[in-house]
């Protein structure tokens, strides 16, 4: 077994590093389900692109979600065998490419869609609705209830379309597995409240992802807000060192497999209230992302520079879409310890916000150090950019053997067609 420092300091940083193993172990956690339901999983690819990754998940037999013809090519390319095409804005040209694949059903998001899939279609093709839940950072997405009614007669009156199914997302981060019994309830009261052969040819219900992971911590919200706004006061400063240091005590206690099996008890039921409404037995559909691959990947970076109570690091916080809106611990890997320092652990790019953490695990960082950065799979490989430096590499473990396979970008790489 090679030490962690031993494999880290081997490869130049900073880089992601995917465990393959963990992935696997996280597909593990949708099995909690009573062995008499049928559920399916189809990952968000949009959570991470990284190809190996979608060509690891589909040998697992897992599907796949993507929100664009641009995900939907790679979905083909891959070859996964069953898609559903998400997303609020697809264009004419997106929705001629998913009609045409066999295997893909369509979520329609908003009876504008609707109409312009009727147009399109020439033969059976089966749908899904995408509902639009309550909260209000996600009304952009799916038809709004009031809605649904209009979208299933025009369903039900409609040559070629077969609703198939019907599907919900209601963000990322659902710590109470409970919260999904709102959405389940809501389309209850749509099947009891519309005539029953709108349903026959459904088969499946989509209640997308927001399934958490280990490691990840959502900022609640004043902490959110101060984080993201200049850097400009002592209390902010002290107020969101106070939270991280609550978040350090705290985040190795969520005991996600109990979160997995009450969420697996909860949809159970709902699911069995819904078939006994639609009088038959439907696919459960899951979207997870994060929940699959964000403890799967972590960061490892070097400490480039020390200042007074700071530490500058070899990696920019533009590696994570949203990052001051999450904390994610950090473990000086070089001499370790159980001890919490706080400094600010900065990146090096010339952004005001540029700023991971105002504490980290392990002695005090020293120029050259290493450090990783836990749980940064989801919404970075597939969202960071290249802003003053390079984006980064990737090193991948799999069944206990470490390989690079990309390495950081370089100037050829970024500019070379310019020229
Ligand atoms: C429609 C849909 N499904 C699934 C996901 C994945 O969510 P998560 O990363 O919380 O599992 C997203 C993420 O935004 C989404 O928009």
């Amino acid at each position: 077994m090679i030490s962690e420092f031993n494999h880290v300091s081997s490869f130049k940083t900073p880089f992601f590093f995917y465990d393959f193993d963990k992935v696997h172990d996280n597909i593990r956690r949708f099995s909690y389900f009573p062995k008499s339901m049928n559920v399916e999983l189809f990952y968000a690819m949009k959570a991470n692109d990284y190809p190996p990754l979608l060509t690891f998940l589909k040998q697992k037999g897992i599907h796949i979600e993507v929100a664009s013809g641009l995900e939907l090519q790679m979905a083909q390319k891959v070859g996964f065998d069953k898609i559903v095409f998400n997303g609020p804005a697809k264009t004419n040209e997106e929705l001629e490419l998913a009609a045409k694949s066999k295997n893909t059903t369509i979520l329609i998001d908003s009876l504008n869609e609707l109409e312009t899939l009727q147009k399109i279609v020439s033969a059976k093709t089966h749908i899904g609705i995408r509902i639009n839940p309550f909260s209000s950072t996600w009304s952009k997405f799916g038809i709004h209830k009031k809605n649904i009614k209009i979208a299933l007669e025009q369903i039900a009156s409609s040559k070629n379309l077969e609703l198939a199914g019907f599907h919900f997302h209601a963000g990322s981060f659902i710590h109470d597995p409970l919260f999904y019994k709102h959405l389940l309830n809501q389309l209850i009261t749509i099947i009891k409240t519309s005539p029953i052969h709108y349903f026959n040819s459904i088969t499946f219900i989509n209640i997308g992802g927001g399934m958490p992971c280990y490691g990840k911590i959502k900022r609640n919200t004043l902490e959110g807000l101060l984080a993201k706004g200049p850097i400009k006061n002592f209390l902010s400063e002290s107020f969101i060192r106070s939270q991280e240091l609550q978040h350090m005590k705290h985040f190795e206690k969520l005991d996600l497999n109990q979160w997995f099996k009450s969420f697996a008890v909860i949809i159970s039921i709902y699911m069995s209230r819904i078939e006994t409404l639609l009088q038959k037995k439907v696919k459960l559909y899951l979207e997870p992302g994060t929940s699959l691959i964000g403890d799967a990947v972590n960061v490892y970076a070097q400490a480039v520079t020390t200042k007074y109570n700071k530490v500058l690091l070899d990696v920019g916080s533009n590696i994570e879409y949203d990052h001051n809106n999450f904390w994610h611990p950090i473990y000086n890997i070089t001499s370790p310890s159980d001890d919490i320092q706080k400094a600010n652990v900065f990146g090096p790019l010339c952004a005001r916000d540029d700023l991971f953490a105002r504490c980290y695990f392990g002695k005090p960082l020293k120029k050259g150090d290493y450090v990783k950065i836990i749980s940064m799979g989801a919404y970075t490989f597939s969202l960071h950019t290249s802003f003053i430096k390079s984006r980064l590499g990737v090193v991948i473990k799999k069944n206990n053997t470490i390989k690079q396979t990309v390495t950081g970008e370089t100037f050829e790489n970024k500019y070379s067609s310019f020229f």
